[in-house]
């Protein structure tokens, strides 16, 4: 079977390997999910480990599949599946439980771990390949009606855990209202986040670099969210026209972001960091200011990583209500198709060069008519 795949260590090393073809019995007792790739989404991570930045081959292995944004449909399952039948669409989870208590719970996402498993980038194979096979537990199903953007559920899942965890922690002030929310970057988190946010019935301003218009500036407006492109007004001026700010999504990929994001965070306001910064980046900052304006307004900082189970499946009543509320938003996020495992070289061309391009996947096979 063919995987693209990477030699971790060696940068550029993405190429086409040999799989050999998993069948519904590597799963125990019975659990065992296969099934038949029909697109992965790749992103700044997979772009990362073929720059050798991070990313380790599972344990008797030189190279790791990559592909962490599943979509497939079932084509098996063991005698002991009974939420999944052959047919159904599903989406697998990234991560996979470790030693800790959280892990141990179904909480891998907040693992305690220093070592961490997660399909496609650490220590286990991805979705970029024919088949895969996996334990029930870890396959979502997503309706029918939502195939043609499944491919966009993991990226959603990001956004639906950071959103989660501000509600979460949000408990601590018994009633919290929020009602403006500031997302930081329109890159494909920012898009999906300012749409849970929308969906939520807040007032979103999303700030990006870019000068509109852009399809991302369009993406933004057509949610009924407002777009401020930071080359023409500061963070700041920007807040001072539209927060402060109750909620705010940080996912602009750039460490600096936070600082500003910080100084803007309206008194009892979250922040929810989600950026993989992987550089070694320094700047100055009001320390004390920052300070002062945390203790005095009861802020909140957070980061978030990764997503259980329950964010998935978040995530597919999300897209289904951004089906109903927004028609043919998502769709406009797929920019960029390439079809084929065997096209791995284009796929990764469309991913570092592409200009305007908001989600780069790879069709791995037509997704069936009925
Ligand atoms: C993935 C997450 C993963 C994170 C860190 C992201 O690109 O979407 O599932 O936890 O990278 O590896
Ligand atoms: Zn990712």
């Amino acid at each position: 079977m063919k995987a693209i795949a990477v030699l971790p260590g060696q940068p550029g090393s993405v190429h086409l390997a040999d799989l050999e073809r998993p069948s519904v019995n590597d799963v125990p007792n019975g659990r065992g999910v296969l099934v038949r790739v029909l697109r992965v989404g790749v992103d700044g991570t997979d772009k990362e480990i073929n720059a050798a930045e991070y990313g380790a081959a599972p344990k008797g292995y030189e190279f790791l599949v990559l592909g962490h944004e599943g979509f497939g449909v079932v084509e098996a399952v063991g005698e002991n599946v009974t939420e999944l039948a052959p047919g159904d669409y599903v989406v697998a989870t990234v991560r996979r439980p470790g030693a800790s208590i959280y892990d141990r719970i179904g909480m891998q996402d907040m693992t305690t771990d220093t070592t961490y498993y997660e399909r496609g980038i650490n220590l286990r194979h991805g979705y970029l390949t024919e088949h895969y096979v996996d334990d029930a537990d870890f396959i979502v199903k997503l309706p029918a009606a939502l195939k043609e953007v499944g491919v966009l559920l993991e990226p959603t899942t990001v956004v639906e855990k950071g959103i989660h965890q501000a509600f979460e922690i949000q408990r601590r002030l018994r009633v919290w209202r929020p009602r403006r929310a500031a997302v930081m970057g329109a890159g494909t988190v920012g898009l999906l986040a300012a749409m849970a946010l929308r969906l939520r019935g807040l007032e979103v301003t999303v700030f990006a670099r870019k000068p509109a218009p852009t399809l991302n500036s369009e993406l933004v407006t057509a949610l009924g969210a407002r777009y401020v492109s930071t080359s023409t007004s500061s963070i700041a001026a920007g807040a001072s026209a539209f927060g402060p700010f109750d909620l705010i999504f940080e996912a602009t990929g750039s460490s600096e972001i936070v600082f500003e994001s910080l100084d803007v965070l309206g008194r009892n306001g979250v922040l929810v960091l989600s950026s993989v910064t992987g550089g070694d980046k320094k700047i100055e900052v009001p320390a004390d200011r920052i300070n002062l304006s945390f203790v005095l307004g009861n802020k909140v900082m957070v980061g978030t990583v990764n997503a259980a189970r329950e964010h998935f499946e978040m995530g597919v009543r999300d897209l289904g209500a951004a089906e109903l509320e927004f028609p043919g938003w998502l769709n406009r996020l797929l920019t960029h198709p390439v079809r084929g495992l065997d096209s791995y070289r284009e796929l990764f061309t469309a991913l570092t060069e592409a200009k305007g391009a908001i989600k780069v996947f790879l069709e791995v096979a037509p997704l069936p008519a009925a």
